[in-house]
């Protein structure tokens, strides 16, 4: 039989989406799953992005320009203006998601070989980027001891080579839900600067802050214009996670340009999507304040319920809408398994991420689990008190 590729044995399988037939085995056994693992909120698309879907009248669905459509980039440069970002259409190429603009980032600016950093745990998809582009991922932990801050800059030194090339970094953060500070965020400029990096920036939540904390965009640090990478997307902002549209940013002309060849090899971003993306800049401010209150309630309501649980340390996310929660148990794999497989309670189960496949170390994140808080209130509660009964009957328990 033809072998399979390296890359493809490489390929680790997503931790959010692996425990999906255990799911679809509880649900066939008449069992409610209250989905916690991945960050697909229940929020309403808006209905300026449904109507423009809705209303299309072109006879045909064409490809669109390979950086996306002129008068979506438009809009979008100008959307920007809003966080202070200035720049304009030709700084950016639309891409499938932020997940492809993630991947024609590392095509465009890494080798075969060449190392990023990347603060952990890290949004999990990140090692299939790398796999894909033959890079690697060099982590370097945060703890949830501090709530997942920034290392410290002797930490990140530690970890320089002549392959190093760059540094990656989620802010807010999924899984933790951390926001970087203005001054670690000046840390990273500098170490960028010292040893000629690039930064990418994955900035897909960046709306969801919370506590009064703002958020700074690496775009908008001073003279790093041609090391800054930055990856965005409409998937969470309007929850529309299946438009597929994202984009990727740089002042970095020759990085664009080099992105520009890879983007025209996939012909074009999604043509329906673009259109739900473009319609979507008009969406009211009214809207985000609507699912801002919702989300603040979510995370408040979770946080405390989780903690007051035996055993359960659950920190305050300043941003997105994840949280990395300490269980008092053996092994999260195993748990997330049983409680799809072996538990209910009063026919319900929660699904969760298990946080080890959000590390690169082996053997971090054996009593941890990311936890999404996507759903409304009453589920969420029915969710938690479902995670407090069997956490009493897991076998696995360690108090
Ligand atoms: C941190 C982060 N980056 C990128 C993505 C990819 O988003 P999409 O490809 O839907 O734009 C996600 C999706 O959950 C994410 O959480």
């Amino acid at each position: 039989m033809p072998k399979i590729s390296d890359k493809g044995m490489a390929m680790p399988s997503s931790p959010i989406r692996k425990l999906v037939p255990y799911a679809e085995a509880a649900k066939s056994r008449g069992i409610k799953v209250y989905h916690l693992n991945i960050g697909q909120p229940d929020i309403k698309t808006p209905e300026v992005a449904l109507d423009a879907v809705k209303n299309l009248k072109d006879n045909v669905i064409a490809y669109s320009h390979s950086a996306g459509n002129l008068t979506y980039r438009k809009k979008l440069a100008q959307a920007y203006k809003k966080f202070d970002i200035d720049i304009t259409e030709d700084d950016m190429l639309v891409t499938t998601g932020g997940s492809e603009a993630i991947t024609i980032a590392f095509n465009s600016t890494l080798n075969n070989g060449d190392e990023v950093i990347i603060p952990e745990p890290f949004y999990a998809n990140y090692n299939g980027f790398a796999i894909q582009s033959g890079v690697v991922i060099k982590p370097i932990t945060s703890s949830i001891k501090n709530n997942f801050a920034l290392p410290s800059i002797e930490e990140f030194e530690k970890l320089i080579t002549e392959k190093t090339k760059g540094i990656v970094i989620c802010n807010p953060n999924n899984p933790t839900g951390y926001l970087y500070s203005k001054e670690e965020l000046m840390m990273l400029a500098e170490i960028v600067k010292k040893h000629d990096l690039y930064l990418y920036s994955d900035e897909v939540y960046r709306e969801f802050c919370y506590d009064g904390n703002t958020h700074l965009s690496v775009m908008n640090i001073p003279g790093l214009e041609d090391n800054v990478i930055m990856m965005d997307s409409v998937s969470k902002r309007y929850s529309m996670c299946g438009v597929r549209v994202g984009c990727m940013i740089s002042r970095n002309k020759e990085v664009i340009n080099t992105a520009m060849k890879f983007a025209q090899a996939r012909l074009c971003p999604p043509s329906f999507g673009q259109i739900a993306a473009e319609a979507a800049i008009e969406t009211s401010q009214e809207y985000f304040d609507e699912v801002y209150t919702e989300y603040i309630a979510r995370r408040d309501f979770m946080v405390k319920g989780l903690n007051e649980i035996e055993g359960v340390y659950c920190p305050n996310p300043k941003g997105a809408f994840y949280t990395v929660v300490k269980l008092p148990i053996d092994d999260a794999d195993k748990f997330a398994q049983w409680i799809l497989e072996e538990f209910d309670y009063n026919k319900q189960t929660v699904m969760m991420a298990p946080a080890t496949g959000f590390y690169n170390t082996k053997g971090l994140g054996k009593n941890e689990v990311r936890i999404a808080y996507v759903l409304k209130i009453e589920d969420l509660k029915n969710a938690i008190e479902t995670l407090k009964h069997a956490l009493e009957a897991y076998p696995g328990r360690v108090l």
